[in-house]
């Protein structure tokens, strides 16, 4: 069986002239290197299939059984929605969410439109295209356009589209007018794009890494914590903390069972209401009376040696060959049940995977506190 990985290379895109994060969502080729390692540990022939102008051909002509999509693609909110689609044009079966929930979650207003709906708790929010949009009546931000709701300080503003941190800075979180106008300004002008203005979470964060279709399984919580000082409250996994390494994880969180309940059901509730598939990871954060909230869901969890999702299904005992050969085979018999459920659907190959030796343990797991 011969599974071809999509996917987006750092620096196969000419550099940029954008903001030094412009590249962050995209993946390194020792991430590639190592998930070809695993699929071939698993019993795969693998192929690469970076996310080039000849991709569309090369799938054509290559014809993988099964395709391990993690393309952020290139451009727009559409971007991660493109390869699956391609490959839903191609009838190649693939790993993962389709296009719809890949776009959906990507553009994080509309995934917290929908969850919100379901009744999972999310900070409140306004998604606004300029400054020119915002009105302030000396405590709470009004919009124009939407004229839906209005948000006190102090506020959270990022980019509705982007992940990897991306648009994410300490300076973030603002306390005043000037601070929010400057931030919406550096984000419909630098990131080119709608600004999400959120009401600011001050609690504790968590990550939860799932895998599953019809039966959920939830890895362990895993905790955000500054390694650094930081004001009580203040904290914010921004890009300068990823990049530097000023974060400490805490994997199996350290919390109250019954807070532990209620992440671990706002995490498998997203995942179900956005249509994830076979794998995701959900950021949750508390406010000051520690209430969880969904903050975004990350239907292409990155898969790199420091990334959570690995460290997340490390601290359950997984190891990455492991946790890549679960994933595979959760969407192989996914696929063999749509492939009963609607004739005609994509040919998927037979297999059971092989047994992954322990040896190939991640050393991280050892690190996990
Ligand atoms: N409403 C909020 N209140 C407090 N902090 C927030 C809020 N929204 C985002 N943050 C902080 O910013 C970080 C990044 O936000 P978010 O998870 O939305 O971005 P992302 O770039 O998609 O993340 P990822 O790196 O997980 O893809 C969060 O982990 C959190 O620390
Ligand atoms: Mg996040």
């Amino acid at each position: 069986m011969i599974i071809g990985l999509t996917y987006n290379l750092k620096g196969d895109y000419g550099g940029t002239s954008g903001p030094e994060d412009s590249e962050a969502e995209f993946d390194s080729e020792e991430t590639i290197e190592n998930l070809v390692f695993a699929l071939k540990r698993c019993g795969y022939d693998v192929i690469r299939l970076p996310y080039e102008p000849d991709l569309l051909d090369r799938l054509r002509r290559e014809k993988p059984d099964l395709v391990f999509n993690i393309a952020e693609g290139l451009g727009g909110r559409n971007r991660e929605s493109l390869v699956p689609a391609i490959l839903e044009f191609l009838k190649i079966p693939y790993i993962g969410s389709d296009p719809l929930t890949l776009g959906l979650a990507l553009d994080k207003a509309t995934a917290k439109v929908l969850v919100a709906a379901h009744g999972i708790p999310t900070p409140r929010f306004l998604k606004i295209e300029s400054p020119g949009e915002l009105s302030f009546d000396g405590r709470c931000i009004f919009n124009y356009a939407q004229n839906l709701h209005s948000l006190n300080f102090p506020l959270f503003v990022k980019p509705n589209c982007e992940g990897s941190s991306k648009g994410i800075q300490n300076s973030s979180k603002v306390d005043n007018l000037p601070g929010l106008l400057d931030k919406v300004e550096l984000i419909t002008k630098v990131y080119r794009q709608p600004a999400l203005i959120e009401e600011f979470l001050d609690g504790r964060e968590f990550s939860i890494g799932i895998i599953g279709n019809e039966e959920l399984i939830a890895f362990p919580i895993l905790e955000v914590e500054p390694g650094y000082q930081v004001e009580a409250g203040g904290f914010v996994y921004s890009y300068e903390t990823k990049s530097r390494n000023l974060e400490r994880f805490i994997c199996p969180a350290s919390i109250p069972r019954d807070l532990e309940d209620k992440i671990r059901a706002i995490a498998c509730r997203a995942h179900r209401v956005l249509g994830c598939r076979d794998f995701s990871r959900i950021d949750v954060r508390l406010d000051s009376r520690g209430n969880p909230y969904f903050l975004e869901a990350n239907p292409l969890p990155g898969l790199s040696q420091v990334s959570l999702f690995p460290l997340v299904a490390s601290a359950a005992g997984l190891s990455f060959v492991e946790l890549i050969n679960r994933i595979v085979s959760i969407a192989i018999e996914r696929l063999k049940k749509e492939r009963e459920a609607f004739e005609g659907g994509p040919e998927v190959c037979g297999l059971e995977m092989a047994d992954v030796p322990q040896d190939y343990r991640y050393k991280r797991a050892q690190e996990v506190r």
